[in-house]
């Protein structure tokens, strides 16, 4: 029970790597806000959480628009009384080259990554520095925080932009305990990366099966998807660290597509 006591807030928790957290911190002590734009799914998430014994709510929050993110996360506090652990995980993929990326597109993927880390960060900080209790403050960045694919150009760019984020709150946030990282993932089998195999087999002229083989796994030492277990156990080793010793951190989880 390496989270007992402690408060978390989700974002997109509500499916993939988040809910997989979610259930990780659940089992670990923690009570955990299952914040996503989804209110249903993530009712359901924190109902299944609640089945088996854990403490859970469901929030409704949309990462992107500032007053439901301050009235969320004001929720969850309302719920639980405090907030120790802040993970940023909402997201979306959209592929298409430069060319044909259109502007709404990117200024999407800019809002729900870049602005979503923003404001959850802004509001969770609000009760962190309060008495100066501290906290952790995890952002879910990905391989494509420090290698770039073609057909990614907001996703590479944006995930690129919380490591500069991590690095200003480690700094900013010391003096009020509260530490920051980014867990940057390989390919995981959620529903993002199963939408994107035909799009990028159509995109790139290739078969599903070699989106898979040769684009998302074709760099890792063994073949093998990175799983949302692996992803929740560095979220769960992480919050539970005891001292600045780790902070502004980025750890990658990759199978070693990616070697730092
Ligand atoms: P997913 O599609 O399974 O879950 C994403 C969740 O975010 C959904 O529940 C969705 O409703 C929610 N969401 C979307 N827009 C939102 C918004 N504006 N406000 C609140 N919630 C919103 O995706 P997955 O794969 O679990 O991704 C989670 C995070 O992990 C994302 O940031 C993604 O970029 C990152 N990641 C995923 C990898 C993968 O291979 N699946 C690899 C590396 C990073």
């Amino acid at each position: 029970m390496q989270l007992n006591g402690k408060v978390a807030l989700i974002t997109g928790a509500a499916s993939g790597i988040g809910k997989e957290i979610a259930i990780v911190y659940a089992k670990a002590g923690a009570s955990v806000a299952i914040a996503d734009i989804n209110l249903d799914a993530a009712q359901k998430t924190a109902d299944e959480i609640k089945a088996a014994g854990g403490k859970a709510i469901g929030v409704a929050m949309d990462v992107t628009n500032e007053e439901a993110v301050n009235a969320g996360t004001k929720a969850v506090v309302d719920a639980f009384g405090q907030l120790d652990i802040l993970i940023s995980n909402a997201g979306i993929q959209i592929v298409n080259p430069i060319i044909n990326y259109s502007f709404a597109d990117w200024k999407k993927m800019q809002a729900i990554h870049v602005d979503g880390a923003f404001l959850t960060t802004k509001a969770a900080l609000r009760y962190m520095y309060k008495d100066k209790r501290g906290g952790t403050v995890i952002y879910m960045g990905s391989v494509h925080s420090h290698e770039a694919s073609p057909l990614k150009s907001a996703y590479v760019a944006a995930k690129h932009a919380l490591l500069g984020l991590a690095r200003v709150l480690a700094k900013e946030g010391a003096e009020y305990n509260v530490r920051s990282h980014v867990i940057c993932p390989g390919f995981v089998r959620t529903p993002l990366v199963d939408k994107q195999i035909p799009e990028q087999a159509k995109e790139l002229g290739i078969s599903e099966e070699e989106v898979v083989r040769r684009v998302m796994l074709g760099g890792t030492v063994d073949g093998v998807f990175t799983t949302v277990d692996d992803v929740a156990q560095t979220a769960l080793f992480l919050a539970a660290f005891p001292s600045a010793a780790l902070t502004g951190q980025s750890f990658i989880v990759s199978h070693g597509w990616y070697m730092q």
